[in-house]
């Protein structure tokens, strides 16, 4: 047998990890999530799914990956066939995310060079900008063509050579920048108005929807409910202690977060702006406060969005890297051969995305164009069910015994809190989820488009002993 790939080192782990946790859902997506459902009551609910439910997720990720060596297609088939279809709809997911993450990382790197070419010479004329850009026919998709060449690049190299090198410059580049901005922001005229904003809670406002949007944000974030972080559990070593490694990357995957609505909102409320900005909202205060810097400001700017752009860049080498785990150790195709099929039809995703945003705005499925199809349709229902069928998975068909095996490392290692993780695993979360989960598809807007969802995923787990 071919001896599998393996991380060069524990920190490289950790930092690619992280990597894949740290991207455009801590900076880009996290601050308009909490802007648009009111602030600190959202941001605490997030914080409670992370640390009860997507913590313990990961553990049972990491676990189910480094147990099986397999990615996450493999790894449930080697249980059962029954549950191949939770892998595949890992597989699929990726594929939808990437449906439209490349495209927001291609905005990201527009406005390194945008930072440096006159960008933050009018403060007034930011918001406008970012709005004529985006709905540009040409100009974006060139950036998303770059944005994803350096993708399969990266994967095309494989594990320790590409995604963990990458991961081990950039990351720290980033922490520094982001407190250098937050520092930057909290000391803005103004700025309580923010800082109260996102740490006095009101729960008032409190829906379903809110909860669901929650509970996506935190499986998105953390890379979670897909089988990302089975696959790069499955390259980890027999040596590392999972629960600590699951929680530092829990840990800064949340600070980079909560760094970011830090470094947003007292900018924001300082400028006397709406925190209902929706997606735009770091394109446009970033750049603003950049530019009420003076002179120095699109260095600044430019040295902001390179690091973005490696945080996004970090992130979707992982999930490219789900589907060409799934080619190899499926399909028994070439890394390489996998990287380009796979990376090929992310380009034609990625146009269409990119297009509903302007000429093809009228081009809708289920009432939403093709950006919103991708998002809605994984952060709100693919990631949460299939975080919740690999809970059920793991404390229901993985033998108990096993999963402690794995955890302490056959005995070697305390894992002290095991009974509380495996009777969250095995029973809380499955019924959280679930609860959430139909609050939160009855009080949507796009039911049609989660009725869909739930549809395709009915129909993959009645065909999983056919899948493979
Ligand atoms: N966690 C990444 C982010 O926050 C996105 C992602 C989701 C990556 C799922 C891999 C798997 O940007």
């Amino acid at each position: 047998m071919k001896q599998r790939e393996n991380w060069g080192s524990r920190i490289g782990f950790i930092m690619a990890a992280a990597g894949s946790a740290v991207g455009l859902g801590n900076i880009w997506r996290f601050p308009y999530m909490a802007g648009d459902n009111g602030g600190g009551a959202f941001i605490l609910i997030y914080l409670g799914f992370v640390f009860v439910i997507g913590l313990s997720v990961m553990i049972a990720e990491f676990a189910i990956g480094r147990r099986t060596g397999l990615a996450a297609v493999g790894a449930y088939k080697s249980y059962s066939d029954r549950w191949t279809f939770a892998g595949v709809i890992g597989v699929l997911s990726a594929f939808f995310i990437m449906g439209f993450y490349p495209v927001v990382g291609g905005w990201s790197l527009a406005y390194v060079f945008k930072s440096l070419t006159g960008l933050m010479s009018d403060a007034g004329a930011i918001g406008d900008a970012f709005g004529g850009f985006i709905g540009n026919p040409v100009e974006p998709l060139g950036w998303m063509l770059v944005f994803l060449v350096f993708n399969i690049l990266i994967v095309a190299k494989g594990i320790a050579g590409g995604i963990e090198k990458a991961a081990r410059i950039l990351m720290p580049t980033l922490l520094v920048l982001l407190a250098f901005l937050t520092l930057r922001s909290v000391t803005l005229p103004g700025a309580s108005a923010g800082l109260e904003f996102i740490f006095k809670p009101d729960f008032s406002e409190v829906s379903g929807q809110t909860l669901l949007a929650a509970l996506g944000q935190a499986f998105f974030s953390l890379s979670l409910g897909m089988g990302c972080m089975i696959t790069y559990g499955s390259y980890l070593s027999k040596k590392e202690t999972l629960p600590n490694n699951a929680l530092i990357v829990t840990a800064l995957d949340v600070g980079v977060a909560i760094l970011a609505g830090v470094a947003i909102f007292p900018a924001l409320f300082s400028f006397g702006m709406e925190p209902t900005a929706g997606p735009g909202l770091v394109f446009v205060v970033v750049p603003i406060i950049f530019a009420e810097m003076g002179a120095i400001g699109p260095l600044f700017g430019a040295v902001f969005f390179i690091a973005l752009t490696v945080a996004a860049l970090t992130s979707s080498v992982s999930l490219l890297e789900v589907v060409v785990a799934y080619l190899i150790d499926q399909r028994g195709m070439e890394r390489k051969k996998s990287v380009y099929s796979a990376g090929g039809i992310m380009i034609v995703t990625g146009i269409l995305s990119s297009l509903s945003l302007g000429v093809m705005s009228g081009v809708t499925i289920f009432g939403v164009g093709f950006f919103d199809f991708f998002d809605i349709l994984t952060d709100k229902i693919f990631l949460a069910i299939g975080g919740m069928l690999l809970a059920i998975f793991a404390g229901w068909v993985v033998k108990k015994e096993d999963l402690y095996d794995e955890l302490t490392n056959s005995g070697e290692k305390e894992f002290g809190l095991f009974n509380i993780w495996y009777n969250l695993i095995k029973y809380v979360i499955p019924i959280a989820v679930a609860v959430v989960a139909v609050m939160g598809i009855t009080d949507i807007e796009q039911t049609g488009l989660m009725i869909f969802g739930l549809a395709i995923i009915a129909i993959l787990a009645i065909f999983s002993p056919k899948l493979s």
